[in-house]
Protein backbone atom coordinates (compact mmCIF):
# COMPACT_ATOMS: atom_id res chain seq x y z
CA UNK A 1 0.00 0.00 0.00
CA UNK A 2 2.86 1.85 0.74
CA UNK A 3 4.11 1.49 -2.82
CA UNK A 4 0.86 2.24 -4.40
CA UNK A 5 0.73 5.66 -2.05
CA UNK A 6 3.42 6.46 -3.49
CA UNK A 7 3.00 5.29 -7.34
CA UNK A 8 -0.27 7.44 -6.88
CA UNK A 9 1.20 10.84 -5.92
CA UNK A 10 3.89 10.47 -8.60
CA UNK A 11 1.31 10.16 -11.28
CA UNK A 12 -0.91 12.76 -10.03
CA UNK A 13 2.38 15.09 -9.53
CA UNK A 14 3.49 14.66 -12.75
CA UNK A 15 0.27 16.45 -14.38
CA UNK A 16 1.02 13.89 -17.17
CA UNK A 17 -2.17 12.25 -16.84
CA UNK A 18 -6.07 12.97 -17.76
CA UNK A 19 -7.45 10.02 -15.92
CA UNK A 20 -5.34 7.47 -13.45
CA UNK A 21 -6.91 4.25 -12.66
CA UNK A 22 -6.16 1.80 -9.73
CA UNK A 23 -7.04 -1.68 -11.42
CA UNK A 24 -6.28 -5.01 -8.68
CA UNK A 25 -7.95 -8.24 -8.34
CA UNK A 26 -10.36 -8.31 -5.71
CA UNK A 27 -9.25 -11.91 -4.55
CA UNK A 28 -5.25 -12.92 -5.78
CA UNK A 29 -6.29 -16.20 -7.85
CA UNK A 30 -2.62 -17.73 -6.96
CA UNK A 31 -2.78 -17.24 -3.19
CA UNK A 32 -6.17 -16.75 -2.51
CA UNK A 33 -5.05 -13.42 -0.84
CA UNK A 34 -8.03 -10.86 -0.50
CA UNK A 35 -6.89 -7.21 -1.59
CA UNK A 36 -7.18 -4.10 0.56
CA UNK A 37 -9.45 -2.32 -0.80
CA UNK A 38 -10.48 0.19 1.99
CA UNK A 39 -7.13 0.94 2.06
CA UNK A 40 -7.26 1.29 -2.06
CA UNK A 41 -10.21 3.42 -1.56
CA UNK A 42 -8.46 5.88 0.57
CA UNK A 43 -5.49 6.41 -1.69
CA UNK A 44 -7.96 6.77 -4.89
CA UNK A 45 -9.85 9.62 -3.05
CA UNK A 46 -6.36 11.15 -1.80
CA UNK A 47 -5.60 11.14 -5.67
CA UNK A 48 -8.64 11.61 -7.35
CA UNK A 49 -8.13 7.85 -9.03
CA UNK A 50 -10.58 5.52 -10.62
CA UNK A 51 -10.61 2.23 -9.05
CA UNK A 52 -11.33 -1.07 -10.95
CA UNK A 53 -11.78 -4.60 -9.40
CA UNK A 54 -11.79 -7.75 -11.38
CA UNK A 55 -13.77 -9.69 -8.81
CA UNK A 56 -13.46 -13.12 -11.33
CA UNK A 57 -12.41 -15.22 -7.79
CA UNK A 58 -14.39 -12.90 -5.36
CA UNK A 59 -17.64 -13.04 -6.90
CA UNK A 60 -19.81 -15.93 -5.25
CA UNK A 61 -17.10 -16.45 -3.00
CA UNK A 62 -17.54 -13.55 -1.00
CA UNK A 63 -19.45 -10.97 0.33
CA UNK A 64 -22.00 -13.77 0.89
CA UNK A 65 -21.61 -14.45 -3.13
CA UNK A 66 -21.62 -10.84 -4.10
CA UNK A 67 -18.18 -10.78 -4.30
CA UNK A 68 -15.31 -8.43 -2.47
CA UNK A 69 -16.81 -5.27 -2.81
CA UNK A 70 -19.59 -6.15 -1.15
CA UNK A 71 -17.50 -8.38 1.73
CA UNK A 72 -15.77 -4.60 2.78
CA UNK A 73 -19.34 -2.62 1.87
CA UNK A 74 -17.42 -0.27 -0.79
CA UNK A 75 -19.89 -0.54 -2.99
CA UNK A 76 -20.23 3.06 -3.36
CA UNK A 77 -16.96 3.73 -3.26
CA UNK A 78 -15.75 1.30 -6.24
CA UNK A 79 -15.65 2.59 -10.24
CA UNK A 80 -15.88 -0.19 -12.02
CA UNK A 81 -16.61 -4.21 -11.07
CA UNK A 82 -15.47 -6.63 -13.45
CA UNK A 83 -16.40 -10.32 -13.07
CA UNK A 84 -16.04 -13.20 -14.92
CA UNK A 85 -19.25 -16.08 -15.48
CA UNK A 86 -17.13 -18.68 -15.39
CA UNK A 87 -15.66 -19.62 -12.42
CA UNK A 88 -18.78 -19.55 -9.15
CA UNK A 89 -21.57 -19.41 -11.89
CA UNK A 90 -20.07 -21.91 -13.92
CA UNK A 91 -20.79 -21.08 -17.68
CA UNK A 92 -19.14 -18.56 -19.50
CA UNK A 93 -18.44 -14.79 -19.91
CA UNK A 94 -18.12 -11.94 -17.93
CA UNK A 95 -19.69 -8.69 -16.70
CA UNK A 96 -19.10 -4.88 -15.67
CA UNK A 97 -20.71 -3.45 -13.17
CA UNK A 98 -20.25 0.56 -12.87
CA UNK A 99 -21.42 4.20 -12.60
CA UNK A 100 -23.93 4.63 -15.40
CA UNK A 101 -21.21 7.44 -17.24
CA UNK A 102 -18.63 4.89 -17.21
CA UNK A 103 -20.89 2.23 -18.43
CA UNK A 104 -21.97 4.36 -20.74
CA UNK A 105 -19.02 5.20 -21.87
CA UNK A 106 -17.83 1.31 -22.51
CA UNK A 107 -20.46 0.52 -24.51
CA UNK A 108 -19.28 2.79 -27.10
CA UNK A 109 -15.57 2.23 -26.57
CA UNK A 110 -14.83 -0.86 -25.29
CA UNK A 111 -14.07 -3.13 -27.89
CA UNK A 112 -14.26 -6.79 -26.64
CA UNK A 113 -17.67 -5.76 -26.16
CA UNK A 114 -18.20 -3.94 -29.54
CA UNK A 115 -16.96 -6.84 -31.47
CA UNK A 116 -17.53 -10.10 -29.94
CA UNK A 117 -20.40 -12.31 -30.25
CA UNK A 118 -22.84 -12.02 -27.32
CA UNK A 119 -23.61 -14.77 -25.30
CA UNK A 120 -25.96 -17.66 -26.28
CA UNK A 121 -29.83 -17.43 -24.81
CA UNK A 122 -28.93 -21.01 -23.08
CA UNK A 123 -25.86 -19.61 -21.88
CA UNK A 124 -27.70 -16.64 -20.67
CA UNK A 125 -30.51 -18.70 -18.83
CA UNK A 126 -27.75 -20.75 -17.22
CA UNK A 127 -25.83 -17.78 -15.49
CA UNK A 128 -29.29 -16.10 -14.55
CA UNK A 129 -30.37 -19.56 -12.58
CA UNK A 130 -27.04 -19.84 -10.96
CA UNK A 131 -27.18 -16.13 -10.21
CA UNK A 132 -30.61 -17.07 -8.47
CA UNK A 133 -29.77 -19.96 -6.97
CA UNK A 134 -26.64 -17.40 -5.30
CA UNK A 135 -29.54 -14.77 -3.88
CA UNK A 136 -31.75 -17.30 -2.86
CA UNK A 137 -29.56 -19.11 -0.42
CA UNK A 138 -26.36 -18.98 0.92
CA UNK A 139 -25.82 -23.15 1.13
CA UNK A 140 -23.45 -23.44 -1.34
CA UNK A 141 -21.36 -20.57 -0.61
CA UNK A 142 -21.59 -22.09 2.99
CA UNK A 143 -20.34 -25.61 1.89
CA UNK A 144 -18.00 -24.12 -0.62
CA UNK A 145 -16.13 -22.24 2.35
CA UNK A 146 -16.63 -25.14 5.03
CA UNK A 147 -14.83 -27.31 2.38
CA UNK A 148 -11.70 -25.07 1.82
CA UNK A 149 -11.41 -25.11 5.60
CA UNK A 150 -11.33 -28.80 6.02
CA UNK A 151 -9.09 -29.03 3.23
CA UNK A 152 -6.87 -26.70 4.47
CA UNK A 153 -6.65 -27.85 7.68
CA UNK A 154 -5.85 -31.37 5.92
CA UNK A 155 -3.10 -29.92 4.01
CA UNK A 156 -1.57 -27.99 7.20
CA UNK A 157 -1.65 -31.04 9.30
CA UNK A 158 -0.01 -33.26 7.00
CA UNK A 159 3.12 -30.56 6.70
CA UNK A 160 2.61 -28.92 3.75
CA UNK A 161 3.05 -25.03 2.59
CA UNK A 162 -0.43 -23.68 1.69
CA UNK A 163 0.95 -19.89 2.31
CA UNK A 164 -1.35 -17.46 3.36
CA UNK A 165 -4.91 -17.70 1.58
CA UNK A 166 -7.80 -15.95 2.91
CA UNK A 167 -10.37 -17.89 1.03
CA UNK A 168 -11.00 -21.28 -0.11
CA UNK A 169 -8.51 -21.21 -2.58
CA UNK A 170 -5.80 -24.01 -1.38
CA UNK A 171 -2.52 -23.65 -3.08
CA UNK A 172 -0.05 -26.13 -1.80
CA UNK A 173 3.52 -24.42 -2.19
CA UNK A 174 6.29 -26.96 -3.38
CA UNK A 175 8.91 -24.56 -4.22
CA UNK A 176 10.97 -25.99 -7.38
CA UNK A 177 9.48 -26.06 -10.87
CA UNK A 178 10.16 -29.38 -11.79
CA UNK A 179 9.18 -30.72 -8.42
CA UNK A 180 6.08 -29.27 -8.56
CA UNK A 181 5.05 -30.78 -11.52
CA UNK A 182 6.28 -34.12 -11.04
CA UNK A 183 4.10 -33.41 -8.03
CA UNK A 184 0.95 -32.75 -9.60
CA UNK A 185 1.34 -35.77 -12.40
CA UNK A 186 2.14 -37.97 -9.43
CA UNK A 187 -1.18 -37.08 -7.69
CA UNK A 188 -3.15 -37.19 -11.17
CA UNK A 189 -1.90 -40.69 -11.34
CA UNK A 190 -3.13 -41.40 -7.89
CA UNK A 191 -6.73 -39.79 -8.85
CA UNK A 192 -6.44 -36.14 -7.84
CA UNK A 193 -6.01 -33.67 -10.90
CA UNK A 194 -4.61 -30.68 -9.45
CA UNK A 195 -3.01 -28.40 -11.87
CA UNK A 196 0.82 -27.24 -11.03
CA UNK A 197 1.67 -23.28 -11.59
CA UNK A 198 5.23 -22.44 -11.88
CA UNK A 199 7.36 -19.68 -13.56
CA UNK A 200 6.30 -17.03 -14.79
CA UNK A 201 2.66 -17.17 -13.65
CA UNK A 202 4.20 -17.47 -10.15
CA UNK A 203 7.83 -16.26 -9.01
CA UNK A 204 10.49 -18.53 -9.51
CA UNK A 205 11.36 -20.72 -6.47
CA UNK A 206 7.34 -21.12 -5.36
CA UNK A 207 5.70 -23.39 -7.63
CA UNK A 208 2.56 -24.65 -6.33
CA UNK A 209 -0.01 -27.02 -6.85
CA UNK A 210 -3.25 -25.24 -6.69
CA UNK A 211 -6.72 -26.96 -5.57
CA UNK A 212 -10.31 -25.25 -5.85
CA UNK A 213 -12.60 -26.80 -3.31
CA UNK A 214 -16.37 -26.43 -4.43
CA UNK A 215 -19.88 -26.99 -3.23
CA UNK A 216 -19.79 -30.19 -4.86
CA UNK A 217 -16.70 -32.05 -3.02
CA UNK A 218 -18.12 -34.39 -0.21
CA UNK A 219 -16.24 -34.86 2.73
CA UNK A 220 -15.05 -38.77 1.59
CA UNK A 221 -13.82 -37.22 -1.40
CA UNK A 222 -11.93 -34.31 0.28
CA UNK A 223 -10.27 -37.47 2.21
CA UNK A 224 -9.12 -39.51 -0.24
CA UNK A 225 -8.11 -36.45 -1.61
CA UNK A 226 -5.95 -35.63 1.65
CA UNK A 227 -5.07 -39.35 1.82
CA UNK A 228 -3.36 -39.27 -1.74
CA UNK A 229 -1.75 -35.52 -1.04
CA UNK A 230 -0.34 -37.67 1.82
CA UNK A 231 1.33 -40.92 0.05
CA UNK A 232 2.69 -38.77 -2.81
CA UNK A 233 3.90 -36.52 -0.17
CA UNK A 234 5.37 -39.29 2.03
CA UNK A 235 6.74 -40.57 -1.49
CA UNK A 236 8.63 -37.21 -2.49
CA UNK A 237 10.12 -36.71 0.78
CA UNK A 238 8.08 -32.99 0.63
CA UNK A 239 6.51 -34.21 4.22
C1 LIG B 1 -8.21 -12.43 -12.27
C2 LIG B 1 -8.87 -12.97 -13.52
N1 LIG B 1 -9.58 -12.13 -14.29
C3 LIG B 1 -10.19 -12.57 -15.41
C4 LIG B 1 -10.11 -13.90 -15.78
C5 LIG B 1 -10.77 -14.30 -17.05
O1 LIG B 1 -11.89 -15.04 -16.90
P1 LIG B 1 -12.44 -15.86 -18.16
O2 LIG B 1 -11.47 -17.00 -18.37
O3 LIG B 1 -13.78 -16.32 -17.74
O4 LIG B 1 -12.47 -14.93 -19.32
C6 LIG B 1 -9.37 -14.80 -15.00
C7 LIG B 1 -9.23 -16.23 -15.29
O5 LIG B 1 -9.50 -16.92 -16.11
C8 LIG B 1 -8.74 -14.32 -13.84
O6 LIG B 1 -8.02 -15.15 -13.07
Amino acid sequence: MADLHEKAKEAKESGQYNKIMIITDGVFSMDGDIAKLPEIVEIAKEFDLITYVDDAHGSGVLGKGAGTVKHFGLQKDIDFQMGTLSKAIGVVGGYVAGKQNLIDWLKVRSRPFLFSTSLSPADVTACTKAIDLLMESTELHDRMWENGDYLKKGLKELGFDIGNSETPITPCIIGEEKATQEFSKRLFDEGVYAKSIVFPTVPKGTGRVRNMPTAAHTKDMLDEALAIYKKVGKDMGLI
